[in-house]
């Protein structure tokens, strides 16, 4: 079970270095290697500091495609490779919503990141509106296809048959977060049933697409202890991708120990 805590706009590097502390303090080791932090960018350093000699995962939550140029306030993958992130979140809905980020510059995101040896954490989900209007699969369809498109280029026009017949590997690398819009933030998490049908869809839209079985789909979206439980017996739901209950180290350990 992973549990990635996307911290937002949120801590100081101070209190980075002092959660990361207490998180040590608080962990044992097996705990530490299932916990992903994925800090604001300005803190990646403090997290790594904090955090040296000891087996725990930190990664961005944003980048820019372009390894370098004339794109004000924006970083780079490879930077944040070079401070220490193996991880990097693509598409949060914040940034889909609220930067207007489109699947256009998603996908060139995706591959910008894994080129740095980072993994991908493609985010995708649908809202309110598109669930009531019986939408919610065509729009994880239509978020995993551009998103995603870069990678599956080469290989699209084979079938998975052909695929094998030919001894090509899945697809391998990227992850994926399903994160219903209106669950997030709202403390209205997604039933079970809801959770079940969308992690088991997303994984057969992966198998069918060249993607290895076992790429890892995380669930987010109001995650607490109290309800991660549940959720975590659920088939094809590998982690949790958590935003307000990831600030401290006592839910996001209570997130962990629920299961
Ligand atoms: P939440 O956020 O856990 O506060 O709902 C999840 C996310 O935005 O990744």
């Amino acid at each position: 079970m992973i549990v990635a805590g996307n911290w937002k706009m949120n801590k100081t590097p101070e209190e980075a270095k002092q959660f990361v502390a207490s998180l040590l303090e608080q962990a044992n080791a097996t705990e530490l290697r299932e916990i992903i932090l994925l800090p604001p960018a300005l803190c990646l350093s403090a997290v790594r500091e904090a955090a040296k000699g000891a087996k725990l995962s930190f990664g961005a939550q944003n980048c820019h495609f372009e390894k370098s140029g004339a794109f004000t306030g924006e970083n780079s993958a490879s930077v944040l490779a070079h401070m220490g992130a193996e991880y990097c979140l693509v598409g949060h809905s914040e940034r889909r919503q609220l930067f207007c980020e489109k699947d256009e510059f998603l996908a060139k995101k995706v591959v910008a990141v894994e080129e740095t040896g980072m993994v991908p954490i493609l985010c995708i989900g649908e809202t309110l509106q598109e669930r009531e209007a019986d939408r919610t699969k065509s729009v994880l369809e239509s978020q995993l296809r551009e998103g995603l498109k870069s990678l599956m280029m080469e290989d699209e026009v084979l079938e998975m048959s052909e695929k094998d017949d030919l001894g090509m590997d899945p697809l391998t690398g990227v992850w994926i977060a399903y994160e219903p819009v209106w669950a997030i933030g709202t403390g209205r998490v997604a039933g079970p049933d809801q959770v079940r049908e969308a992690h088991g869809w997303i994984h057969s839209w992966l198998a069918e697409n060249g993607f290895v079985e076992s790429t890892p789909i995380l669930y987010g979206g109001s995650v607490k202890p109290e309800n991660a439980a549940e959720l975590a017996k659920l088939p094809h739901v590998d982690g949790f991708l958590v935003g307000g209950a990831s600030l401290e180290v006592k839910s996001l350990l209570g997130i962990l120990r629920s299961k």
